[in-house]
């Protein structure tokens, strides 16, 4: 990291001018503690890395505005270090009033009534994956459990059949080698994309012809309407797109961090198989504590002065959500994990209107998948002694692996 020459803002004064790289993959736990040290050292700052530019908010209070306030800060694009993408997310890069009508139509399929019916089958699969693992002693962690469980999870709950589960999950690793930045991913990025839309639109044709199948969401979709006037088959395509890019490689991060998290602490584990009712609590502190989401990006729409910088209509920003989760300025113990936390507004699934539509299949997701290994695999360790990578904040932080090991009970 470089800190150049400050530039010179409207009120006259400083704001430091960096050159950081947010997507190469580094140790484990870097990037929580580079978003330390940045808030720590500035309130907000210009990051020149990558060409473009874009402006860093790392406090609490300004990352709670940027979401607050859509109308200043548009998700046409949300990766700042590519403000005009060549992809168009939906709902994700809709604003208002677009934006509302797709939510509208997706909220109920996901909502927590929904995701409640949908648990006891998440339970059997998840159970599914664990069983067979346990006579083993060892496993890697993200390979053989954390990408495919919330995949068919996910893919049950849209009704695709789950024998698919090891496709997407090799879809969504391909996806974000190369969302974060690196150009190196960008081919294996593009050909996930392409391959998934062939998917989908194979799916969309076969609903065609086999309407009416309950719990199926394209058929669902289908039927649903925006303006009067059936949903278009591309707007169709790029939701299946979202829900799986946003909803399985999320997941998979998010329980790779906790399971970390409860191997190094058989103190945490202990507390939740004596009291189970703490697990959502654990599922929530490890959104905050351990959140994936390094930065959230937003396009200015208007000129403006926000937290003592002058924005530019056209302008990017980054609201450094890791930076806002550990802020001491609004967190009690704000680097621990406080297994009982309560009142945890977290920004983990972000805020404002775009809140992650799948945030209550994640946390039942993470909740069954802590309350089964616990019951299956109640004392477990890492598996090895080497440096875990994690991979570049500039899309999301995720373990390439996680090895544990365990005793095999007679
Ligand atoms: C622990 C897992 C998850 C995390 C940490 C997470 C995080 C997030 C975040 C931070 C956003 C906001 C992005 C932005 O505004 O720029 C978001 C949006 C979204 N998430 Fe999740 N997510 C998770 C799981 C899921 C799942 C399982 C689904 C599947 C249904 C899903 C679907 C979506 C969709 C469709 C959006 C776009 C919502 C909108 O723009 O209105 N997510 N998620």
């Amino acid at each position: 990291m470089r800190v150049l020459e400050p530039r010179a803002e409207p009120d006259g004064g400083g704001c430091p001018v960096m050159d950081h790289d947010f997507s190469r993959q580094r140790e484990m736990g870097t990037y929580w503690t580079l978003a330390n040290e940045l808030r720590e050292s500035c309130p907000h700052f210009y990051n020149r890395y990558d060409g473009g530019g874009y402006w860093v908010f790392t406090r609490y209070d300004a990352v709670r505005d940027v979401y607050k306030t859509p109308e200043i800060f548009s998700s046409e694009s949300i990766t700042p270090w590519e403000p005009d993408p060549v992809y168009r997310f939906v709902p994700t890069q809709l604003d208002a009033p677009e934006h509302i009508k797709y939510r509208r139509i997706l909220n109920p399929w996901f909502s927590p009534t929904a995701m409640a019916a949908a648990a006891p089958t998440m339970r059997k699969i998840c159970r599914d994956y664990i069983e067979p693992l346990v006579p083993g002693g060892s496993c890697e962690f993200i390979g053989e459990f954390a990408l495919l469980y919330p995949t068919a999870a996910f893919l049950s709950v849209i009704g695709v059949s789950i024998e698919h589960a090891e496709m997407f999950a090799d879809w969504v690793d391909d996806f974000f080698s190369g969302f974060g930045g690196d150009p190196a991913g960008l081919e294996r990025m593009t050909k996930a994309l392409g391959d998934m839309r062939v998917f989908w639109s194979e799916q969309l044709a076969d609903r065609r012809a086999n309407p009416h199948r309950d719990g199926d969401l394209f058929c669902y979709l289908l039927t649903a309407s925006v303006d009067g006037q059936p949903i278009d088959d591309e707007v169709m395509l790029d939701m299946c797109t979202v829900l799986t890019l946003a909803g399985l490689d999320t997941t998979r991060a998010e329980l790779g961090y906790m399971f970390h998290h409860l191997a190094l602490h058989p103190e945490h584990r202990g507390q939740l198989l004596e009291s189970p009712q703490l697990i959502p609590l654990a599922v929530e502190e490890t959104l905050r504590l351990y959140t994936i989401i390094f930065g959230d990006g937003r396009k200015v729409t208007r000129d403006t002065e926000f937290h003592g910088v002058q924005l530019r209509k056209g302008d990017m920003v980054y609201a450094l959500v890791s930076g806002a989760n550990r802020d001491p300025r609004h967190w009690e113990r704000a680097d621990e994990f406080v297994i009982d936390r309560r009142r945890n507004n977290h920004f983990g699934f972000a805020s404002g209107p775009h809140r992650c539509l799948g945030m209550h299949l994640a946390r039942r997701e993470m909740q069954i998948a802590t309350e089964e290994w616990l019951r299956l695999i109640p004392e477990f360790e890492l598996g090895s002694d080497a440096q875990l990578l994690e991979r570049g904040g500039g899309s999301m932080m995720a373990l390439h692996q996680l090895p544990l090991r365990w005793e095999v009970r007679p």
